[in-house]
């Protein structure tokens, strides 16, 4: 995209706008080779070559972060040689070159964060940070407390124990329930696994918060640029909610008690009954 020199170089941290004017007036700058001394030229910063005083201008990229409500039946890679769908193929007008922070599986959908400045990127997913990924689940089936508890106590995998999560039951449905799981983790398929070591099996995953951001009302393949605030937010402000700070049994009862207030279709005592029965 076509900016002015002096944007251009002010932008570039040389110096300010107007002293960028000045060395454009002198002859100092130059374009492809070319010296530029009107004030109107104009130069495309991510192709042209531009110097100041014989040095090259290091352009820094406009630096962007993205929401995206990611469908399933697309890859968070930048390449697949299988030639399925890139999430990046849903950022219709976005041109500058982004990419995913953090994984989402082929066939989970929901909040995925896209941007090109490396540097917040690598600090959201630094294991140190512990940022909240929150997670809805649809399981096959009906859920018994047992379950619930172990996953939110912690789950022997192959490289580990997780640790500890906020698993609670957000809807009792006729055939299948759907359960919250809260991770600070960022394990390979971790959900599915933890649900797999208990027995569930996973019909939908879906994302619904990332540190502070929620998924909110964006459509399934939207996508939204962040404000100023929520990028800053991400990276300086709390990363835990109370939640994942508990411990398991502290956060098993939090997560009984809210389930109770949700509860619609079915009393709790015909639940236990259920459990009873199952387990
Ligand atoms: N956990 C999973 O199992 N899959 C995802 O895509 C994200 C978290």
């Amino acid at each position: 995209m076509l900016e002015r020199l002096q944007k251009i170089i002010s932008a570039a941290g040389i110096t300010s706008r107007r002293a960028s004017e000045e060395l454009i007036l002198n002859g100092q700058v130059t374009v492809n080779g070319v010296v530029m001394s009107e004030l109107g030229s104009k130069a495309d910063p991510t192709t042209d070559v531009i110097t100041v005083n014989g040095k090259q201008l290091q352009v820094c990229e406009k630096q962007i972060y993205i929401l995206l409500n990611k469908p399933t039946g697309y890859i968070t890679a930048l390449k697949d040689s299988q030639g399925r769908q890139l999430v990046t193929d849903l950022l219709k007008d976005v041109p500058e070159r982004v990419y995913p922070v953090g994984r989402l599986d082929y066939n989970t959908e929901g909040l995925l964060l896209l941007t090109n400045d490396g540097e917040w990127a690598n600090c959201l997913m630094h294991p140190r940070h512990e940022v909240e990924k929150e997670y809805h689940v649809r399981v096959r089936g009906k859920i018994v407390d047992q379950q619930l508890k172990r996953m939110a106590e912690g789950i022997e995998l192959e490289e580990g124990i997780t640790a500890p999560a906020v698993v609670r039951l957000v809807k009792d449905g006729e055939q299948n329930d759907w359960i919250s799981v809260t991770i600070h983790e960022g394990r390979n398929r971790q959900v599915r696994r933890m649900c797999e070591a208990v027995s569930l099996s996973v019909v939908r995953l879906k994302r619904i918060r990332y540190g502070a951001l929620s998924i909110g009302t964006l459509r399934t393949g939207q996508f939204r640029y962040l404000t100023e605030a929520e990028v800053r937010e991400l990276t300086d402000g709390p990363r835990k909610t109370a939640s994942t700070t508990k411990s398991a049994s502290e956060n098993k009862v939090r997560s009984r008690e809210n389930h109770a207030q949700k509860r619609v279709s079915q009393s709790s005592t015909s639940r236990k009954e259920n459990n009873t029965k199952r387990s």
